[in-house]
C-alpha cells in the first residue's frame, strides 16, 4: 500500500480547481441504469469510489467510454441483470443506490449489503421503508437484500431521520411508479438536487429537490442521449478552504458554488479567517490576526456538513482556547482524533462531543488514515505540523479526493507519495 510523506508549516499559496462531486456522481451513475440507452456525464471525478461503481455496474452489463479526463459515456442498453453481489459492493456505501435503480427499472433487485466508512451504526431501514411503501417486498438472505414488486405505486413516505441515501434511493425507485410519491423530511444536500436534475433531464418528473418535501410523479418512459455535468464537490472545496486557513495561506479555490459553502464560510469568518466569495470561486486570504476558537455542530444541509468535521478539527487545533465539535449525524466519527493525539493534539471526546484545546503545536509522526475524511484530517495535520508526517492507508483518501497530492504540490505543499508494499495498517 502507498504512503504520504509531508513536511509541514508551508503556507499554501495559489489556485486549485475542485473536481466533480463524489456523492453526486455516485448517485447519477446508478440513476443511468433507469434508462436503456446512452448518456454523457461531464465533470466526473477520477477517484476510487467511481472506479468501484463503474466496476459494479459493468457486472450488470453497463458499458463505459472515457471521452476525456473527466467526461464519461455510459451505455446501459445491455443491462438486464438485477443481481449485484460482487466484492466491490462491500467496499462502497453508495452501492446501495443499485437497490432503487434496479427496483425502479426491473421491479426486482438483489444486492449484497453495502459497505462504507466505519463511524458507527449505518442502518438502511429508511431505504427499505420507502421501497415497501412503493409496493416492494424486501427480504434478507445470506447477506443479500432481495427486493421484488409486481408493480410500484406512488405513496407518501416520511423519513424519520433526514437521510441522504434514503432520499436518493426512494427518488430512483419512484420515477416509474404509478402516481405520485411524496418524500417528507427529505435531505436537501446539493447532490440530491443534482441527481434530481439528471433524472428530470432524462424525462422524469421530480419536483422540490433541495427542500424537505420532494414529489415524484411516475412517468412511463425515460430517454437517454442527454449530457449532464456533475456539480462541484462541496466537501473537496471545503477541505481546501480549511487547509488554506490552517496553514495561513492565500488560496483561490475554483469551480465552487459559494452557496453550497455558506456554513463553512460563516464559521471561517467567525474564526477571523478572511474569506472572499466570488461568482464560481472562493478566495481564502492570509489572516491578519490569530484564529478565534469556535463551536461547531454538524447537521444535515444547510447545516455544517459532517464530512468536513474531521478536516475542520485540525483548524480548531490552531486556535487558542477550547473549541467544541458536536457530531449531529454519526454515532462515532471521532476515531481519527486518536491519530492526531500522537501529533500532540489536546482533545477530549465525550460521546458525540469533542473538546479541542487549541493553540498547541502539532509535531509530525507516523499516523494512519482510518477512513476517507479522517485521511483528509491526517493530511491537514501533516501540513500544519512541525517536521515530517507519514500517512498510511492512503487508499482511503483516494476514494474521494482526485489528485490530492498533485493539487497540494501545486499550492506549494511539501508532500509526496511513496508507492510500495507498505503494510495496510490494521484499524
Ligand atoms: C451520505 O451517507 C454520504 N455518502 C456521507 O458521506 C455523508 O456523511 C452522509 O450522507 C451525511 O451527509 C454518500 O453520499 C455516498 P445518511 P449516507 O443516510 O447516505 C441515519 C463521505 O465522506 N440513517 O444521510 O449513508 C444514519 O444512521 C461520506 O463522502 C438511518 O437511521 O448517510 C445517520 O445517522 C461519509 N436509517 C443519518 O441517518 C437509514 O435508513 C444520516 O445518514 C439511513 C440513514
Amino acid at each position: 500500500m502507498d504512503k504520504l510523506i509531508i513536511r509541514g508549516q508551508t503556507p499554501l499559496k495559489g489556485e486549485v480547481t475542485v473536481s466533480g462531486a463524489k456523492n453526486a456522481a455516485l448517485g447519477v451513475l446508478p440513476a443511468a441504469l433507469l434508462i436503456r440507452g446512452v448518456c454523457t456525464l461531464e465533470n466526473v471525478p477520477d477517484i476510487l469510489d467511481i472506479d468501484r461503481m463503474k466496476q459494479i455496474m459493468g457486472t450488470l452489463g453497463a458499458l463505459f467510454v472515457s471521452v476525456d479526463r473527466d467526461t464519461l459515456q455510459v451505455d446501459t442498453t445491455g443491462v438486464s441483470a438485477f443481481l449485484s453481489t460482487g466484492d466491490d459492493m462491500h467496499r462502497l456505501r453508495a452501492s446501495y443506490y443499485l437497490m432503487g435503480a434496479l427496483l425502479g427499472r426491473f421491479h426486482e433487485a438483489v444486492i449484497t449489503f453495502p459497505g462504507g466508512c466505519d463511524f458507527g451504526n449505518r442502518p438502511i431501514d429508511l431505504h427499505i421503508k420507502g421501497f415497501e411503501a412503493l409496493g416492494a417486498s424486501v427480504s434478507v438472505d445470506h447477506g443479500c437484500i432481495h427486493l421484488k414488486a409486481d408493480k410500484l405505486v406512488g405513496a407518501p413516505i416520511y423519513l424519520d431521520v433526514v437521510s441522504v441515501g434514503a432520499t436518493i434511493n426512494i427518488m430512483l425507485a419512484a420515477v416509474y411508479a404509478e402516481g405520485v410519491t411524496t418524500i417528507e423530511n427529505a435531505a436537501k444536500e446539493p447532490h440530491i438536487v443534482d441527481i434530481a436534475t439528471f433524472l428530470n433531464a432524462l424525462g422524469a418528473d421530480v419536483k422540490g429537490a433541495g427542500t424537505d418535501t420532494i414529489k415524484i410523479r411516475g412517468v412511463r418512459e425515460l430517454i437517454g442521449g442527454i449530457t449532464h455535468s456533475i456539480i462541484p464537490d462541496q466537501i473537496e472545496a471545503g477541505t481546501f478552504m480549511v487547509a488554506a486557513a490552517a496553514t495561513h495561506g492565500d488560496v483561490l479555490v475554483k469551480n465552487v458554488i459559494p452557496k453550497h459553502m455558506e456554513s463553512l464560510t460563516a464559521k471561517l469568518l467567525e474564526m477571523n479567517v478572511p474569506v472572499e466569495e466570488l461568482d464560481d470561486s472562493i478566495h481564502i486570504h492570509p489572516g491578519t490576526g490569530p484564529l478565534t476558537k469556535a463551536n461547531i455542530k454538524t447537521l444535515p444541509y444547510p447545516g455544517f456538513p459532517t464530512d468536513l468535521q474531521p478536516p475542520v478539527a485540525v483548524l480548531l487545533m490552531q486556535a487558542k482556547g477550547v473549541s467544541t465539535i458536536t457530531e449531529g449525524i454519526w454515532d462515532n466519527r471521532f476515531k481519527y482524533l486518536e491519530e492526531l493525539r500522537k501529533m500532540g493534539a489536546d482533545v477530549q471526546v465525550n460521546g458525540r462531543t469533542a473538546m479541542i484545546d487549541g493553540g498547541k503545536p502539532l509535531s509530525g509522526c507516523s499516523i494512519q488514515a482510518l477512513d476517507l475524511r479522517a485521511g483528509a484530517a491526517c493530511v491537514l495535520a501533516g501540513l500544519v505540523a512541525e517536521g515530517e508526517t507519514e500517512i498510511t492507508n492512503v487508499q482511503y483518501i483516494d476514494r474521494g479526493y482526485e489528485n490530492l497530492v498533485e493539487k497540494l504540490q501545486a499550492l506549494g505543499a511539501d508532500i509526496r507519495r511513496e508507492t510500495g508494499c507498505f503494510p495496510e495498517s490494521s484499524q
